[in-house]
């Protein structure tokens, strides 16, 4: 019988070069984003400007983490405690959690079999809130003609959560580039890998200059490369509030050679992706997500659905494939674990039942693809969740 020894949480090594520039950085200990001398750019001012020509944003700004980017671009747009704010009920913790940060109110939008936010639900809750946190969760973006229609005859401000779509596109527009403000991670198991780290990007001058006052720039913002000229500073210097949450120099270092690689990994996740969709392809009792074809996804994770599956034959695939080295994350557990959780469990949040959507959630299975996997790797992880589901399908 085959098993699978790799380990679903290794990602790759930092590249030499990341490593190099993050040594030069501890040698001169300038690591605060604002401790240069002479002429110096320091390493997160360059970072934002890399980062901002390759989203093809007019600013960027680099952060502690993603959730702080979302907390900030929510911040930023004026969201005050007590206000609703519209996000998808399939997320994760920090974005519910960013809301909340503010003391401001989620409202859960129900999900689709594709896996995406579900613009029925969207246009019923719509009057509800004046911003709307969309989190293109595990990577699926929905049709975003369809959302951006949505919010302009809701009078909706959009933020994207882009925490698995950094390098993603639909229809040619790179992700993060629909909404007032795009909102990255640079965790480790994301797209770029600096620990811990967030960036945003945007193209209003007045919403990014708040932003970066938040982020805590003191009243240094001059020695930002890709941030709005001194005059959007001009009047909210006095008002905005600092929130600090600035990126320091070693983890801008790491990032920018890895930022250089940017599409080449995102083509190597999707490669890996096929080939799993391939090997469990008209499989009895498994669902595929549809990906749609104006949708350029990175695969860095993939998620399946046993829909109408008893939780008792769920968690014995799990059990299964675990036994064989594969791990899979279940969204229908009853209690949260790991990095997964359902909108019932921040219970910080008051939440409708959403039936259609419980029953999709709890359908979910859920595993990551780290580039440290190879092709066959993966053929190999199908062919042990093919078999595996097979068996459970068909009683063994
Ligand atoms: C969907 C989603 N949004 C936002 C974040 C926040 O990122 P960070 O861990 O950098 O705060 C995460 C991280 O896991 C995430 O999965």
């Amino acid at each position: 019988m085959e098993r699978f020894t790799g380990t679903f949480t290794q990602q790759e090594p930092i590249p030499d070069e990341a490593i190099e520039a993050a040594v030069a950085v501890m040698r001169h200990g300038r690591l605060h984003r604002y401790n240069t001398v002479a002429d110096e750019v320091a390493e997160v001012a360059l970072l934002e400007s890399e980062f901002a020509a390759a989203m093809g944003a007019r600013y960027a700004l680099a952060v502690a983490s993603g959730g702080y980017a979302l907390a900030t671009a929510l911040r930023a747009c004026g969201v005050r405690p007590g206000d609703r704010v519209l996000t998808n009920a399939f997320t994760l913790a920090p974005v519910p959690g960013a809301i909340a940060s503010l003391g401001a109110v989620p409202v859960f939008v129900g999900v689709t079999e594709a896996l995406t936010i579900d613009l029925d639900d969207l246009a019923a809750k719509a009057g509800q809130a004046d911003v709307l946190l969309l989190s293109h969760m595990r990577g699926h973006i929905c049709d975003m003609a369809a959302l951006m229609a949505l919010c302009d005859t809701h009078g909706l401000t959009l933020i994207e959560d882009c925490a698995h779509t950094m390098g993603a596109r639909w229809n040619g527009t790179l992700s993060g580039r629909h909404g007032v403000f795009g909102c990255y991670s640079t965790q480790t198991y994301k797209h770029l890998n600096s620990g811990e780290g967030g960036l945003l990007v945007s193209d209003d001058a007045e919403l990014m200059a708040r932003a970066v006052m938040l982020s805590g720039s003191y009243m240094l913002y001059g020695r930002h490369l890709a941030g709005p000229s001194p005059e959007a500073y001009a009047d909210l210097r006095y008002d905005t509030p600092n929130v600090s949450g600035r990126m320091d120099n070693l983890r801008a270092a790491i990032l920018r050679p890895q930022l250089a690689r940017l599409e080449a990994r995102c083509e190597a996740w999707t490669a890996r992706y096929r080939v799993v969709e391939e090997g469990l392809r008209d499989l009895p009792g498994l669902t595929l997500i549809a990906r749609p074809a104006a949708e350029r996804f990175v695969g860095s994770s993939i998620q399946v659905l046993l829909l109408d599956w008893s939780d008792a034959a769920l968690r014995e695939v799990i059990a299964r494939c675990a036994a064989r080295g594969v791990e899979l994350k279940w969204f229908g557990a009853p209690e949260p674990a790991g990095f997964t959780s359902r909108y019932e469990s921040w219970r910080y949040a008051p939440s409708e039942p959403m039936p259609a959507s419980d029953r999709i959630l709890r359908a979910i299975l859920d595993m990551r693809l780290p580039l440290t996997f190879s092709l066959d790797d993966c053929a190999l992880i199908a062919r042990i969740i093919r078999a595996e589901v097979s068996a459970v399908f068909q009683g063994a």
